[in-house]
């Protein structure tokens, strides 16, 4: 028998070999509650699940592996063939013999934040190509006597829509498709509770995250003959089509993200957002600028007149970057409207007569850096590029283009378009040095498959392949701009994965910047991302309070997307300040320690954002429902007269100030950390929509 164990920290994942070799999978656990339930000793290995069930090998569940063979064989026997352990992780190979297939297991763990990263890949040596159906990045089972599952559903303006339930037995599965944007409907991302729902502080949680870019699967069986057994099924959406695998290439699943708590779902907070600062995303410890964006603030109507006004008022109100969005573009096809231009990157210069540089110039004046959104996938038919490559874009030969938001999707299965996508951002960068920053969009997704570059047999290839070339063209840019931020938006955020981002400084969220609406979906989305990678603006929309609005933005990245000609006194003041409170408490809402103080679901909510040493600590008091003497309304609660803080140090005293969008900050003398552990900071807030900041800061 051979026994291996995956250690990242507390959290072990151990296999063992049956009598015929087969790999089963023992627990999957912090190590305190290794095998929990299950009196390990007592059992041989034949009585586990199976770490990798291929198809046949398994009865009564959905294969983690089926593939169909050259000479139409379906079944697959895998068995340990060997088994190599270095620094970049572990390596786990079974092989079918007959079928002369290789699947290794690969898995790499990170002790400190005790995540791991966990992937497939398959190889084969069978006369001519085989079809793989179904290929997990990882199928765990998970020990669950009372399993809660967390996932996100969601669509344009309502991602991160957290659905939360106790799993049923049978098949229950979450899935995206589309290939461009499908984290709009289902961000891949989920929590796992196994033992009954976790709170904050207390419980245990697996958290996972699948990164990749593509259509997403994430399926969770539990069956009536052993209801304590969760079989999860986490890879890319095999319902888009099998893949053609040709002898002796290797096939690389997307990556699996696990991380482990057995105290609830704050150390998991925090595990995640040091691993992806560290792993997942660019420049993971520097600070984001405060940008001002000029997407709800104007759509496609400037010039350069009207831009230039508006960077005095973004330099006025304290934001650091000017972000030029959609419609800059366009000679032949102005891109006036969503329905031309898109494929044309010369500057419009009816709207635009000094170009690009005329505005790098301007904002320089101003103090503000300077980015500019792109949309290099994409083409509209009224467009010069259209015009020229009508071959370039996605789609069957004989069948109507049929188009979403007026456009087509290039296909960047072709070397060239993924030329002409690299092209664009060279060209934009190289003729605009004065520009650092780009939005990186896209609008709709691929639901008119086919490519020219791929066989007539391979066509369903292009769902997996089309997100690889994408990760191509994305990591050459990354590599060429190294001094480049890049934000990644897919029509909101239809692309926050833990694959794309490593190309990229940010996500864009969602267009929902309503801020009851978006603090909800920042609560969700910071289990996983840390608040810097959260691109969060201050807008118009539903006409909301704006002061609410900025506290609200300032729990992740700061930024602006108003017209500030629209401002009145009162709220050009809340924004100046918002930006200056901003700056002064960033390095904690951007890399520090995240606490969820209070949920957002009876009216109110808190967050807290502390420096490592805890010395410095900051507090968001949000009041969302009003609030009347029995509490707020419509929810029934207690009334709210407190906002304990967790995570300060007992035994530290710390000034307290209050900081306020009005200009009239107060100071609450010095508080002990152990009574504002206790009984909190006094709750000032009862209207709907107002917000509290407090900066606490330790005295000794
Ligand atoms: C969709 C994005 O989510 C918006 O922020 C904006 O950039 C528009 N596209 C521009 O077309």
């Amino acid at each position: 028998m051979t026994a291996i164990d995956i250690r990242a920290g507390d959290v072990t994942l151990r296999y063992e070999t049956d009598a015929d070799g087969r790999l089963r999978q023992i627990g999957f656990r912090p190590v305190a509650a290794d095998g929990a339930g299950v009196e390990r000793a007592s059992f041989p290995p034949e009585a586990f699940p199976l770490a990798y069930p291929a198809w046949g090998e398994e009865t009564g569940a959905t294969p983690a592996l089926r593939v169909l063979n050259h000479d139409g064989r379906a079944g697959c026997y895998l068995t340990l063939d060997g088994y190599e352990r270095n620094e970049a992780g572990h390596r786990i190979t079974l092989t079918d013999e007959l079928a002369a297939l290789e699947v290794t297991l690969c898995l790499r763990t990170w002790a400190e934040e005790q995540v791991i990263e966990q992937w497939t890949e398959i190889r084969h040596h069978q006369p001519g190509p085989v079809t793989v159906g179904e290929v997990a990045a990882a199928a765990p089972v998970v020990y669950a006597p009372d399993p809660w599952l967390t996932r996100y559903a969601g669509d344009w303006a309502s991602e991160w829509l957290p659905v939360t339930g106790q799993l049923p037995l049978g098949a229950c599965a979450v899935e995206s498709f589309g290939a461009v944007r499908p984290h709009l409907q289902a961000a891949p991302f989920f929590l796992l509770a196994p033992d009954g729902r976790a709170a904050e502080t207390e419980g245990s949680v697996l958290a996972g995250a699948l990164a990749w870019g593509g259509g997403v699967r994430l399926a969770f069986g539990r069956r009536a003959r052993q209801p304590d057994l969760v079989r999860l099924w986490c890879g890319a959406n095999p319902a888009m089509g099998g893949y053609r695998l040709d002898p002796g290439v290797l096939f690389t699943t997307p990556r699996m993200i696990w991380a482990w708590s057995d105290e609830g779902g704050r150390p998991l907070t925090h595990r995640l957002h040091r691993w992806v600062r560290t792993h997942a995303v660019r420049d993971g410890q520097r600070i984001r600028a405060t940008v001002f964006n000029t997407w709800e603030a104007a759509g496609f109507d400037f010039d350069q007149a009207r831009l230039t006004a508006m960077m005095a008022d973004a330099a006025d109100l304290g934001a650091e970057l000017f972000l030029l969005d959609d419609g800059w573009f366009g000679t032949e096809f102005p891109r006036d409207d969503d329905d031309a231009g898109l494929g044309d990157w010369q500057p419009d210069p009816a709207k635009l007569p000094d170009g690009i540089v005329g505005l790098t110039g301007a904002a320089g004046r101003h103090g503000l850096r300077f980015g500019l959104w792109i949309e290099p996938e994409m083409v509209n038919p009224s467009s010069q590029l259209y015009g020229e490559h009508p071959g370039w874009v996605t789609g069957e030969p004989g069948r109507p283009r049929r188009e979403e938001r007026n456009q087509l999707v290039l296909d960047l299965c072709q070397p060239d378009v993924r030329a002409f996508v690299t092209g664009v951002v060279d060209f934009v960068l190289t003729g605009n040095p004065g520009v650092s920053y780009l939005k990186w969009d896209a609008n709709r997704d691929i639901f008119e498959p086919g490519s020219s570059a791929l066989a007539a047999g391979r066509q369903s290839n292009l769902w997996i392949d089309t997100v690889l070339a994408r990760w191509q063209v994305m990591a050459e840019i990354a590599a060429g701009s190294p001094d480049t931020e890049m934000m990644l938006c897919a029509s909101g955020g239809g692309r926050t994965d833990l694959g794309t981002l490593r190309w990229f400084h940010e996500v864009w969220l969602s267009d929902n910047t309503d801020a009851v609406a978006r603090l909800k979906m920042q609560w969700e989305a910071s289990r996983f991302l840390p608040p810097q990678v959260i691109g969060a603006h201050v807008t118009r929309w539903g006409d909301q309070d704006l002061a609410f609005a900025c506290a609200v933005a300032m729990s992740a990245r700061f930024g602006f997307d108003l017209d500030p000609a629209t401002l009145d006194h009162t709220e050009r003041l809340a924004c100046q300040r918002a930006a200056a409170i901003y700056r002064e408490v960033r390095d904690l809402v951007q890399l520090g320690d995240m606490f969820r103080l209070i949920a957002p679901d009876a009216g109110r909510a808190a967050l807290g954002f502390a420096d490592t040493g805890r010395r410095r600590y900051v507090v968001f008091g949000y009041q969302l429902a009003d609030a009347g003497p029995s509490g707020p309304t419509g929810t029934g609660g207690p009334a709210s007269t407190a906002c304990p803080v967790a995570g300060v140090r007992p035994d530290s005293a710390y000034r307290v100030r209050e900081l306020s969008l009005a200009g009239d900050d107060r100071d609450h003398g010095v508080l002990a950390g152990s009574s504002l552990l206790t009984e909190g900071l006094a709750w000032p807030l009862t209207a709907a929509r107002t917000a509290a900041i407090w900066l606490l800061e330790a005295e000794d």
